[in-house]
């Protein structure tokens, strides 16, 4: 009888300020998966600094492959094919893993695969459990906050977006104006969980759309630090910080909820940095329970940028036909498809 031969993708992702290499097998089982993050450079200027992350890729990104073929006990020769983020992200970033992609695609003569950033984020959750369609991905990043029906491996239909800023920034923003350091989103969740939702805010975009905004939202935060401040009354923060999640997720479960019903999704998965956000999490596997529908939240080493989530999108990418040849480009900006 003949074996199925199995598929071994590397992995590259250097979208912002995280250099990574992984080697996924199958697009399921992560082998090896190395990050170099660059937070403590960034965290002194309140944020990444383009031309420092991409400098810092160009000093990590051999040492992060050597270490990663030598974790998986593996050579260039074993591997199947090369995953790389094209975009979207910081184009001095991308340009720096595409470079070191494009080489060893051109050395060793293998496939090169070109991923959505945003896809990588959804095929995290591939290396937990497998994908089954219809979908719901829920998409909650620095700069994404969207709904995406999938209705088989590769094939995305975006139901809605924001309008305005993506859900992570506005975390992040929140986060600064109540006094937490870079990178705040992670910051305001631990201060959340001590807190009681007691401030009032907008839910905002309660429409029929799939759409969600957050840049009221985040005015609304701001302008109630402001009046309390003139008024040198203190603000509660972690209070501030629950009344502020309790909106921006009760957005997300709004609409989610919407999608859920109206599409007949199967399985709803979390993708993005902000899947690691602990309410969000909590209220999407409640919401799953009370709408009999499987629910995905990846572990929390996949919500934050990884390559093992591109390897993982670019098995079934390369199962899709999806390869590009040595002319591919980086691109700051790009939708999903
Ligand atoms: O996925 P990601 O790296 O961004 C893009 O690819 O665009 O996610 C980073 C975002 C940041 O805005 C960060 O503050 C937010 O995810 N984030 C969180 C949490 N962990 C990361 N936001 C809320 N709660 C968290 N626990
Ligand atoms: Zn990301």
């Amino acid at each position: 009888m003949n074996e199925k031969k199995d598929t071994y993708i590397l992995g590259i992702e250097s979208s912002c300020d995280e250099t990574s290499f992984s080697i996924v097998k199958n697009g399921r089982e992560n082998i090896a998966t190395i990050i170099a993050s660059q937070i403590d450079i960034h965290k002194d200027y309140g944020g990444v600094v383009p031309e420092i992350a991409s400098r810092n890729h160009v000093k990590n990104i051999t040492i992060v492959l050597e270490e990663c073929l030598e974790k998986a006990n593996m050579k260039m020769e074993q591997i199947d094919a090369i995953a790389i983020t094209y975009g979207p992200g910081l184009i001095g970033s991308l340009l720096i893993g595409l470079e070191a992609a494009k080489t060893l695609s051109f050395i060793y003569n293998k496939p090169l695969i070109p991923v959505h950033h945003i896809a990588g984020h959804i095929y995290a959750n591939s290396l937990v459990k497998e994908l089954e369609f219809p979908l719901l991905a829920i998409v909650v990043s620095g700069g994404h906050t969207e709904l995406i029906k999938m209705i088989d491996h590769y094939k995305f239909k975006k139901l809605g977006g924001t309008v305005d800023d993506a859900i992570g920034e506005c975390y992040d923003k929140v986060a600064r104006v109540i006094g937490l350091p870079y990178p705040g989103g992670p910051k305001l969740d631990k201060l959340a969980q001590k807190g009681q939702p007691t401030y009032k805010l907008p839910v905002p975009l309660k429409d029929d759309s799939y759409n969600f905004s957050f840049s009221g939202l985040k005015s609304a935060v701001i302008n109630l630090v402001h009046n309390e401040e003139q008024r040198n009354r203190e603000i509660k923060k972690e209070d501030l910080a629950a009344s502020f999640e309790k909106s921006a997720v009760g957005s997300i479960v709004l609409k989610a909820k919407k999608a859920i019903k109206n599409e007949k999704v199967k399985h709803v998965i979390l993708a993005g940095g902000v899947a690691a956000n602990n309410k969000l999490r909590n209220e999407i596997i409640k919401l799953g329970n009370e709408m009999n529908v499987d629910i995905s939240v990846p572990p929390m080493k996949y919500c934050t940028d990884n390559a093992a989530m591109i390897a993982a999108a670019g098995f079934y990418a390369y199962q899709a036909g999806r390869i590009a040849d040595l002319s591919l480009n980086s691109k700051s900006s790009d939708k999903l498809s």
